[in-house]
């Protein structure tokens, strides 16, 4: 039977409700309850309250279609079925039905045509726990299979790894029964069977028999009220109703697909360039979603703002593997809209935010990397060759990913030495571990980590007004507090409105481009000659330190700072007042990307 998308939320959520569930929304893809997880990764997720037997306002049997975003699996995607985001359906028995009841629903939907799936019983398998040394082997969800005419050969019995379903460590859990369809190709092997990851039986859909609480220490505790917990993934479940080759051809992929194939000129793909052509439309996919979530995250250096950031530039970069070199990342924003607005009307109410944040994403990647491509092929026309320290060089200074120089060098016949890049990689790193671990000598009074963000914050400040305003205007002064910086410079006047708008842009700028800072000891006539900031009128020993923000800024300093500008997130100058003729002080505070509205990001770049 072909079925959209469309299609078979509505017939899922109507079997269960007509089944006495509550249709209940999709929570936010930003999990409200637990501040430590990025996203929603499982349909269970918003709802472990209750799955731990708070009651929940509409009832014990629910029914819904949950969003989930889930990266542990992100290497994956570009085969036939790994995702980054997908739609999650399930029915929910908060302490009601039990392994019974919620196989005989299972097996009607599955089969029935009408009102269901109208899958054959011969295609389909089902995996149950066969017990360990705590839990006995599930013979009742067996039994209960059996019960529906699945004859035992389509009943396999699997361990914990595959039948023990736990969101994390601890919490609510238990074994579940899976339900495969086979799809007919050979059998890998005379053991082949669920789980055996050949292909053969596709998994599309998961009954958790939810019945225990593990604690910090590891221990099961039965739970007072067991739950069932049903997850079908719509995607996967849509390319073996539907008999496609990959999710990728399904309704809720297919616009997306269409317009990548029509932007780079492709018609026949590689097995290379499929795979990119699917990375780039699951990854756009899931920023856009992301992006358009009420919260009004951003791309940035920061934990939700970073994954977004990182599935915006690889799709980019699977771009440019596959010779698009343009802008087109707003270009598939609408097509997400075509496979999913009519679903999520998050995406056509924030639509304008995610556009622009996608388009403010892609013109600053591209930035980087035609300033790096300049740098590298400049590197390898001058030196012949691209070694690891290059590389490095690369990606420290301007922020040029190191997959991009390793094609580059491979395009030429060579190959970038790994191990080098890694060393300077952790080299660098330690350096700016053991300067935050006040290893050495500082003027700071307070080495908070906010104190240490807002002391690199005043670098980039000062950079910006010696650039912007006059090369003319140094530093008098600084403090810093928890709270906010406090830079008193040389001008004899305010800064205007505009000024102002374009220092702040120019510090955003940096720390978007999550440049990392660097020190070296030299003398001060070095650091002076290197054109370093510093006061030259005052005594220096005859080693100073000097500290780099990428190629942007060069201070004498004692440190100590942060490694890199993307963990500033966001600056403000709060504050100018005039202080004496010729000194100008201005305040500035950080924000959090979390902290943030979006009224706020309206920087144009
Ligand atoms: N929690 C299970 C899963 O995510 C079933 O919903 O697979």
């Amino acid at each position: 039977m072909q079925m959209t998308a469309t299609e078979l939320r509505r017939r899922y959520l109507k079997f269960f409700q007509e089944r006495g569930h509550a249709v209940i929304p999709s929570a936010s893809l930003i999990p409200q309850l637990d501040p430590t997880v990025l996203f929603q990764s499982a349909g269970m997720q918003p709802l472990v309250p209750y799955l731990l037997g708070q009651p929940h306002p509409d009832g014990k049997r629910l029914v819904n279609v949950q969003k989930c975003i889930r990266t542990d699996d992100i290497n994956e995607v570009g085969d036939t079925f790994h995702l980054t985001f997908f739609e999650m359906l399930g029915n929910w028995s908060l302490g009601d039905y039990w392994k019974k009841e919620a196989i005989e629903m299972a097996m009607e939907f599955l089969l029935d045509p009408k009102i269901g799936l109208g899958l054959e019983k011969q295609v389909l398998h089902f995996t149950v726990f066969e017990g360990d040394e705590q839990v006995p082997p599930d013979k009742e969800a067996a039994s209960a299979w059996e019960a529906q005419g699945i004859s035992s050969d389509q009943i396999h019995y699997l361990p914990y790894k595959d039948n023990w379903w736990a969101l994390g460590d601890t919490g609510p859990q238990g074994p579940d029964t899976e339900i495969f369809v086979d799809i007919n190709t050979p059998k890998c092997s005379a053991d082949c069977r669920p789980g055996c990851g050949c292909g053969k039986f596709v998994e599309i859909w998961n009954l958790v028999f939810m019945s225990y609480n593990r604690g910090e220490d590891g221990s099961l505790t039965p739970l007072k009220k067991k739950n069932i917990d049903t997850g079908m993934g719509l995607e996967r479940a849509l390319q073996v109703l539907n008999k496609q080759p990959s999710v990728y051809e399904t309704d809720v992929f297919k616009p997306i697909v269409e317009k990548i194939y029509e932007i780079a000129r492709i018609t026949d793909p590689s097995k290379g360039q499929l795979r990119s052509i699917r990375i780039i439309a699951d990854h756009i996919r899931s920023a856009a979603m992301a992006l358009a979530d009420d919260q009004g995250l951003v791309p940035s250096n920061l934990e939700r703002g970073y994954v977004i950031r990182r599935l915006l530039r690889v799709a980019i970069r699977h771009g440019l593997q596959l010779g698009i070199d343009r802008f087109f990342l707003g270009e598939l924003v609408p097509r997400v809209l075509a496979a999913l607005g009519e679903e999520y009307d998050e995406l056509v109410r924030n639509k304008d935010h995610m556009l622009s944040e996608i388009e403010k994403e892609e013109k600053r990647f591209r930035n980087t990397v035609r300033r790096g491509l300049r740098i590298a092929e400049k590197t390898l026309d001058e030196k012949g060759e691209l070694t690891g320290n290059d590389a490095f060089m690369l990606f420290a200074t301007y922020g040029f990913p190191i997959e991009m120089t390793v094609q580059i060098a491979e395009e030429n016949g060579q190959k970038i030495d790994l191990a080098e890049f890694r060393k300077e990689f952790e080299r660098h790193r330690q350096i700016s571990r053991d300067a935050t671990q006040q290893k050495f000598t500082s003027g700071l009074a307070d080495h908070s980590e906010e104190v240490i963000r807002l002391h690199t914050a005043t670098h980039l400040l000062h950079a910006a007004l010696h650039n912007l305003i006059g090369p003319d205007v140094y530093q008098k002064g600084s403090n810093i507090t928890k709270q906010r910086l406090r830079l008193d410079v040389q001008l004899n006047r305010k800064l205007t409105a505009k000024e102002l708008t374009q220092v702040e842009k120019w510090v955003n700028d940096i720390i978007q481009r999550d440049l990392p800072i660097t020190f070296e000891t030299m003398s001060p006539q070095e650091a002076k000659k290197q054109g370093a900031l510093g006061f030259f009128g005052e005594k220096y020993g005859d080693q100073v330190k000097v500290y780099s923000v990428g190629d942007v800024s060069k201070e004498i300093c004692s440190g100590p700072h942060v490694s890199q500008t993307g963990i500033l997130s966001k600056f403000r100058i709060v504050r100018q007042k005039r202080i004496g003729a010729d000194t100008l002080r201005l305040r500035g505070v950080l924000e959090s990307d979390d902290k943030d509205d979006h009224s706020k990001h309206q920087e144009a770049s």
